[in-house]
């Protein structure tokens, strides 16, 4: 099969960065499904995981879209020929390729309402913001939740943009950042009640909106640069969720400990990194937010598209990406 693999060190102006390479096709086992891919969504960790200098070649890519080749003797939620997505595992090969294996636990059925390209725009950032919201802000989804306020930071970015509609699907009041009038748009029409500048003072705009203090955030973006600001406008015994890893250290005193705040990690990965006993989790997660899109209680946040997946595109779309100027989803059909 055909795989796109980035070289060891080198820089996206490189020629050769990326080179389509010939592999073995390789084959299910155990709870593994053998995917032929037809689309995958972009995301900012593949720009992170790029290898260094002294690392291997990676056929990188997250997110896919695609259908069921072969199964493993121990796979039980899916039979060759479903329709596919997944986020993948952060430790196995990525869907930049032909065919990839992903563990069944991990995935789901893909939405019937959206071809393969517009799939692989979904899983890696609904997951996230699934986990964020409703595993470590314990944020309940079934709950009244209205008068209960959230500040999302990042609010037009992957992330943020299903963030928003979960939140809002929860009853919250949302207050959505973002800097642009497309992005702060962007926002506006995925559900946000407010939107506020993250390059002006965010205390001061919560205050001119009436809701100087919020239960809960969610920072999809800097951690470090919004720490002290999050300490300031965090209500007392709010909780707040983190997915950016910090530069420095960070210190938990202060407002944080006067307030009693919750501060929670949030890791899509970690599932499947250590195989925890709810991985398949992760699988209901995405059949749920296939019947949100199904039903039309949530919109795809796709919105911009490539194609074919060739070493050209790929490394557009990692520029694009470290631009920090992405909104929503971006996608490149095989
Ligand atoms: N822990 C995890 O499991 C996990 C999962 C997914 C993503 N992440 C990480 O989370 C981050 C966001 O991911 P993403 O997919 O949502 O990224 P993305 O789509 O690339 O985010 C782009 C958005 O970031 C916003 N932005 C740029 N500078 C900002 C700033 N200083 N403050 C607030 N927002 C800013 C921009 O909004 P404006 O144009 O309005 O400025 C833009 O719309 C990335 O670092 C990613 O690696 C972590």
């Amino acid at each position: 099969m055909k795989a796109i693999q980035f070289q060891p060190g080198a820089s996206l102006d490189q020629p050769n960065a990326a080179l389509e390479v010939e592999l073995p096709t390789p084959t299910a086992e155990g709870h593994d499904i053998l995917v032929k891919i037809e689309a995958v969504g972009m995301n900012p960790v593949d720009t992170k995981v790029r290898p260094g200098a002294d690392g291997e070649p990676k056929t990188l890519g997250f997110d896919a879209a695609g259908t069921v080749a072969a199964i493993g003797d121990a796979v039980t939620l899916f039979k060759v020929g479903d329709s596919v997505y997944y986020a993948g595992d952060i430790t196995r090969p990525g869907s930049n390729a032909d065919f990839q294996l992903v563990d069944e636990r991990i995935a789901g059925i893909r939405p019937k309402s959206l071809d393969a390209d517009a799939s692989a725009a979904l899983p890696l950032t609904s997951l996230t913001a699934w986990e964020s919201l409703f595993d470590r802000l314990h944020i309940d989804p079934e709950a009244d939740n209205a008068g209960q306020s959230i500040l999302i930071i990042g609010g037009a970015g992957g992330v943020g943009s299903m963030g928003i509609q979960l939140a809002k699907l929860a009853g919250l009041t949302v207050i959505a950042t973002a800097s642009r009038d497309e992005s702060a748009a962007w926002c506006k029409e995925l559900g946000a009640d407010h939107v506020v500048n993250h390059r002006e003072s965010i205390p001061n705009q919560l205050k001119a909106i009436d809701i100087p203090q919020v239960n809960y955030i969610a920072n999809f973006n800097n951690t470090e640069n919004y720490w002290n600001i999050m300490g300031e406008v965090i209500a007392p015994q709010g909780r707040i969720v983190l997915i950016v890893e910090q530069v420095g250290t960070l210190d938990i005193g202060g407002p944080y400990k006067l307030k009693s705040v919750s501060v929670s990690w949030e890791l899509m990965f970690t599932r499947s990194l250590f195989k925890t006993s709810d991985i398949a989790q992760q699988h209901a997660i995405l059949t749920r937010i296939a019947e949100l899109i199904d039903t039309g209680k949530i919109k795809c946040t796709a919105n911009e598209a490539m194609a074919p997946l060739n070493v050209e595109n790929i490394i557009k779309a990692h520029t694009l990406l470290e631009s920090g100027k992405s909104i929503g989803k971006l996608t490149i059909k095989r």
